[in-house]
Order: structure tokens, then C-alpha cells, then sequence
């Protein structure tokens, strides 16, 4: 188990998004991301039924432990995660993060991947509001704004996920809770620094940073207030 602590004041952590990486050549883009400075790598594993879209799941994860030493945090996807939660931890993944709007056991399958030694993440898509994660907030490590629907790269950032994380940091310094806040879609070095200021932990990037000529320029634009 491989985490991190919350950042410093005005600081982030930066994740890039593998799904813009160049999958025919993942071991030079991993290395590549980590020697630019990245804190963590975001793994969107996509069904073809919770989005219209098809990625991969726990083989791909595993090869992706292989090359890399950082935190890694899955993104799942998927109508059904609780029937494959063991195969992620066997995987080497160090965080689940599921979506709220599953129609199974949220607070169950929660519960399930910290039986299983992980680290607890639970994601809202853009049209989800807060409330709707509150009664699980209390065993949540990881809560994951979603700032475009899901399913795609290379979408526009939607402003309202800079509310929704304001309102969970404000939450969280009220009610002594320590979950990260993590934000994912569209993120550049301007809507970074809005969800920055709103109180993101976790900055995920996905075609801005895999399209810039210099990754190590950019992760520093994300992960510092300067
Ligand atoms: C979308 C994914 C995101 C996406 C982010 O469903 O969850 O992680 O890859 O990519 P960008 O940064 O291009 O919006
Ligand atoms: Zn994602």
C-alpha cells in the first residue's frame, strides 16, 4: 500500500490520466510522467455500459504496477465493481474509487475494498450532487469530483465541480474528516488552479498533460500555486 498525505497549503498533487497516454508505448510515457514530477497515476477502467466506452480492467492494471512505484488509483467505470474488487487488489492497485450512482451496494462495496487492505475512493459524475455521497462520507478515503460526464477524454472542464468541491472542503474542515478531494475532466493549468483554490488535494489530467512538449513544465503549473 502505496498513499499520500494531504498536500500542503496551495499545493497539489498532480495524477495524469493514462487514458491519453500511448498505449503502444506505456513504459516510456510512465517513466516519462514520473521523471516530470507526477504523484500518482489515474487508472479509468470503462465497461461499455456505465459509459459508452471500453478501456481495461485488472490485466492492463497489474502490467501498470509493474512499471511504476507510484499510488496507483483506479477510476471504476463499471455497473458491477463489487464483482471484481479482488481482482484489482490482487492487480496492485492501492485505490478503488466507485461511482455513487451504481445501482448496487455503495456502503457495502466501500466497505469491501478496505477489507481488502485499499484505499476507499467514491466519484460523482457532474449532474450527481453532494448529498448524494453524504451518508458514506464517513468512510470515504478519496472523494472524486467529476468535472466532465465520463467516457471520455479531452472534454470541457464544467465550473460547477468548483462548488461541489468548496462545499466538501468546507464539510470536511467542519466535521473533522481527512478523504481527499480529487477533481477529473478537463483540467488545465487554469481550471486546475480554480479547483486548487476550491480545496482539490488531486489535480487528474489527462490531454493536457500527455499533449504538452514539456510534461515537467505543466505538472509543476498543476501541483503549485506559482
Ligand atoms: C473521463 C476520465 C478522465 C479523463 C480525463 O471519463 O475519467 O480521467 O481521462 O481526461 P482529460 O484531462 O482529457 O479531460
Ligand atoms: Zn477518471
Amino acid at each position: 500500500m502505496n498513499w499520500l498525505p494531504r498536500p500542503a497549503d496551495g499545493l497539489a498533487h498532480v495524477a495524469p490520466s493514462l487514458l491519453s497516454a500511448d498505449f503502444a508505448d506505456l513504459k516510456s510515457d510512465i517513466a516519462d510522467m514520473t521523471a516530470a514530477g507526477a504523484d500518482l497515476l489515474h487508472l479509468d477502467v470503462m465497461d461499455g455500459h456505465f459509459v459508452p466506452n471500453l478501456t481495461f480492467g485488472p490485466f492492463i492494471c497489474q502490467a501498470i504496477r509493474r512499471l511504476s512505484q507510484l499510488p496507483l488509483d483506479a477510476h471504476l467505470m463499471i455497473t458491477e465493481p463489487e464483482r471484481y474488487l479482488k481482482s484489482f487488489a490482487r492487480a496492485g492497485v492501492d485505490a478503488l474509487t466507485i461511482h455513487v450512482e451504481i445501482d448496487g451496494d455503495v456502503g457495502g462495496t466501500l466497505d469491501r475494498i478496505g477489507d481488502l487492505g485499499l484505499k476507499r475512493g467514491l466519484a460523482l459524475k457532474p449532474g450527481t450532487p453532494v448529498i448524494d455521497i453524504l451518508p458514506w462520507l464517513d468512510r470515504l478515503d478519496l472523494v472524486l469530483v467529476m468535472s466532465v460526464e465520463p467516457g471520455f477524454g479531452g472534454q470541457e472542464f464544467d465550473p460547477t465541480a468548483a462548488d461541489k468541491i468548496g462545499e466538501l472542503n468546507h464539510r470536511r474542515q467542519s466535521e473533522g474528516r481527512s478523504f481527499l478531494i480529487s477533481v477529473d475532466g478537463g483540467i488545465n493549468q487554469q481550471t486546475g488552479a480554480l479547483c486548487r483554490e476550491a480545496g482539490a488535494d488531486i489535480l487528474v489530467s489527462g490531454s493536457w498533460l500527455f499533449g504538452a512538449e514539456d510534461r515537467a513544465a505543466r505538472v509543476a503549473q498543476l501541483g503549485h500555486s506559482t
